[in-house]
């Protein structure tokens, strides 16, 4: 079944930092313990094997088999060779209440990931942040889930679908945050949508239907959000954006009844939002009886292994929050999902309704499949380190030949913002650097207000062997362009 969860390889939120006090096997034991006490690891989730998790906390493969001995020690977790380590139980009276479901292996069906650019790209280079690597689509491993959607596909699933989705990918969409974000969630807050376009034409309408008229923006931000909010009618009015991410203190000032924001890596400047603003954003919606709108669209992509929680995780009632498969699958299938407050689902109805489009069951369920299959998981994780390499390849060729720098951002997602020397004319950089194949996206068309010129510069879609040819071409865009 779509909905099955047992045989899960996981990713998992691990809240961990490595200059914490103490060995560090008892303070993972610790956090694990955390883990399963609060509920965010329940009863049949698998832990990830030792091998990858200490891969992905940059911590020795001992540290790793001593907390899982050490919890197995106390009941937490169970483990028998051959079939991994999972969560075992809610620990009642004394005994342990063992998982349900079975817990044989499939096998992994990874994509054929030739990093090779697709042929309509041979000419023209797409640097657009919004890109992963096109390659990488688990071809295999998708149309695997597509044949078990259909197999398992109900007649009922084939009639008029729910609105809100179909409740395989609902229920396994609610596990799987819980598990990789932090969101607590129940599947009947799950709404699955086309990708976050179409949640921010949603929640948008469903706000103005509900009386807003301005929301707040990060400036710099996605030029998609700002110009679908304002189709729905609402008046975007933009926040500058500095180094701890947006200026929450100018909210109250401003007479919004929402901000859409990405705290976890800021669009375009790539800054997490600090946690004493994060604190502060709460208390404006509170007190001002706001919306939230969180935008977690590259979350799946850290490679410094300190992971950022959804800010959804603070205020169930405050935060829409918006993620989606264009940055880990694909944006050719346009599949997403939304988890909004109780109190918006009559306006978000009436919104789907006004909107009128949905997404196809048949690949809900095989997202739900991916996911539940483990699939997704191994996807995500041979995605990290391919892009941790590409990053590291770009910034290279960036600096060796670009004048310019990186924004300090955080070593993460699919792309990075690269600021130009003041005097540089973005405008005359971007048709130069066109005409010698290079698309790409300027800071100045993120902004509504002015500033320093940039690029924003996606390798998610750029193999390492093609950066340092890039960085050359966009050197010499710069060059022609009047700059250094
Ligand atoms: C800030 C931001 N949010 C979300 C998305 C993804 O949107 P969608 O799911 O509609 O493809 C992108 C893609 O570029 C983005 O830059």
């Amino acid at each position: 079944m779509p909905g099955d969860q047992s045989n899960r390889q996981i990713g998992l939120l691990v809240p961990w930092d490595p200059d914490g006090a103490g060995p560090a096997h008892q303070r993972l034991a610790a956090a694990l313990r955390h883990q399963v006490n609060n509920g965010r690891l329940r009863p049949g989730d698998r832990l990830p094997p030792t091998r990858i998790l200490a891969e992905e906390l940059g911590l020795s493969r001992w540290v790793i088999t001593e907390a899982y001995d050490q919890l197995k020690a106390e009941g937490y977790l169970t483990g028998r060779v051959g079939s991994g380590t999972v969560v075992a139980g809610v620990r009642e009276t004394g005994t342990v209440r063992t998982a349900s479901g079975s817990s044989s292996a499939r096998r992994a069906t990874p994509g054929p990931g030739t990093g090779e650019l697709p042929p309509g790209l041979s000419g023209t280079v797409d640097l657009s942040p919004a890109l992963p690597d096109l390659a990488s689509f688990p071809r295999t491993a998708w149309r695997a889930a597509l044949t078990r959607a259909l197999a398992t596909a109900s007649d009922v699933d084939l009639g008029y679908p729910d609105p809100a989705g179909a409740p395989a990918l609902r229920t396994t969409m609610a596990a799987y945050l819980r598990r990789v974000r932090g969101l607590d969630t129940d599947p009947e807050r799950v709404h699955v949508t086309q990708g976050v376009r179409n949640a921010v034409a949603l929640v948008s309408r469903a706000l103005r239907s509900r009386g807003a008229r301005r929301v707040a923006v990060e400036d710099p931000s996605w030029p998609r959000m700002r110009d679908i909010s304002r189709a729905a009618g609402l008046d975007v009015v933009p926040v500058p954006v500095d180094r701890d991410g947006i200026r929450v203190d100018r909210l109250p000032g401003l007479d919004v009844d929402a901000v859409f924001v990405t705290p976890t890596h800021q669009f375009p400047t790539g800054v997490p939002l600090s946690a004493s603003r994060r604190v502060a954003l709460i208390e404006w919606a509170t007190a001002r009886d706001g919306i939230v709108v969180e935008d977690d669209y590259d979350a799946e992509f850290r490679y410094d292994r300190r992971p950022v929680g959804a800010l959804a995780t603070r205020a169930r009632d405050r935060v829409v929050y918006l993620g989606s498969t264009s940055k880990t699958l694909s944006p050719a299938l346009h599949l997403g999902w939304m988890i909004a407050p109780a109190r918006l689902d009559d306006a978000l109805a009436a919104a789907r309704d006004g909107i009128g489009t949905l997404a196809p069951t048949l690949d809900q369920l095989a997202l739900a499949a991916l996911i539940s299959t483990g699939a997704y998981d191994r996807h995500l994780r041979r995605l990290r380190g391919l892009y941790r390499h590409r990053r590291t390849a770009l910034l290279t060729a960036l600096s060796a030949s670009v004048p310019g720098s990186a924004y300090a951002s955080m070593d993460a997602g699919v792309h990075v913002l690269w600021q130009l020397p003041d005097d540089t004319d973005e405008t005359a950089v971007l048709t130069e650097a066109g005409e010698r194949g290079l698309s790409l996206l300027g800071l100045t068309q993120c902004r509504v207000g002015p500033g320093p010129p940039g690029l924003v510069l996606g390798y998610g879609n750029l193999p390492e062997h093609r950066a340092p040819g890039v960085a050359e071409a966009l050197a010499d865009a710069v060059r022609a362009a009047g700059g250094r």
